[in-house]
């Protein structure tokens, strides 16, 4: 794995860990992709129970939600500040309690035993990683045989498929720099199929893109994400959610 590209991705959100949510979430644009994500997350976990690892789990806003389910969660990050606000967020929420372990490491090589937890989720993290192959064959096998993994992936050949390009040549986000890398859905079905995993549920959406939350790309968003979400465009979504199983 490449270390340096890992160390550039723990500074980086170590610096961004203060200003992640109120950068992100707080404009219309940025409540909206907040809102589907959330909903999302919803329908795909909702029936999940007992033990779950999330990795990547930034600021914890989705390990809240679990939390009130009453998961017991593990969570498992890069970055140390990102760690201590996520702590802190679920402390001041009152969740606690359901709060199992805090965890630094990466999720190339988790400090885990083999099928330690029922579930794993790890949203908006694939887009970091050069090597997604790797990071599925350690969620699945952290996982016990019959559990589920929860993922998200940027599209490749999504309608944004242009400025997808551009990041791919720069292997950077645009103006930051953070590793970022948007896949193409066939990369992942073989990735999941060399994990031992089964596709069981695949959504997607189209996000208004980070650093954009502020343009009036609102409305368009909409009606891209409205047409995508299935039939003959369903695969131009930007940003895919997919679930998986390990085969009891
Ligand atoms: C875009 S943020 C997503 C945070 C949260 N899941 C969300 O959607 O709001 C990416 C997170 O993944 C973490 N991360 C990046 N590369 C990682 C790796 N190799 N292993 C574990 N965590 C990583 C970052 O530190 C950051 O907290």
């Amino acid at each position: 794995m490449n270390k340096m590209q890992e160390n550039t991705n723990q500074a980086f959100y170590d610096a961004d860990s203060h200003q992640y949510d109120a950068e992100r979430w707080i404009t219309p644009a940025g409540r909206f992709t907040n809102d589907v994500q959330q909903s999302l997350v919803s329908d795909l976990c909702g029936s999940w129970s007992g033990r779950a690892l999330e990795i990547g789990q930034g600021t914890a806003r989705f390990t809240m939600p679990l939390l009130k389910n009453g998961m017991k969660m593990t969570i498992c990050d890069l970055s140390s500040q990102m760690l201590g606000v996520a702590r802190n967020n679920i402390t001041q929420a009152g969740l606690e309690a359901g709060l199992e372990d805090v965890v630094e490491g990466s999720i190339y090589e988790l400090p885990f035993e083999d099928g330690t937890f029922d579930h794993a989720i790890s949203l908006n993290v694939y887009n970091h990683l050069e090597h997604p192959e790797v990071a599925l064959g350690q969620m699945a096998r952290v996982v016990r045989p019959g559990g589920s993994i929860l993922i998200n992936y940027a599209n490749l050949r999504s309608w944004y498929w242009p400025a997808a390009r551009r990041i791919n040549k720069r292997s950077a986000a645009v103006d930051q720099e953070v590793f970022s890398s948007w896949i193409p859905s066939s990369r992942m079905k073989a990735a999941a199929r060399d994990a031992g995993l089964t596709i069981d549920r695949r959504v997607g959406h189209v996000h208004v893109p980070r650093g954009m939350e502020r343009l009036p790309l609102l409305p368009v968003v909409r009606v891209l994400d409205a047409v995508s979400r299935g039939g003959p465009f369903a695969s131009m979504a930007s940003v895919h959610f997919c679930l998986f199983q390990k085969p009891a």
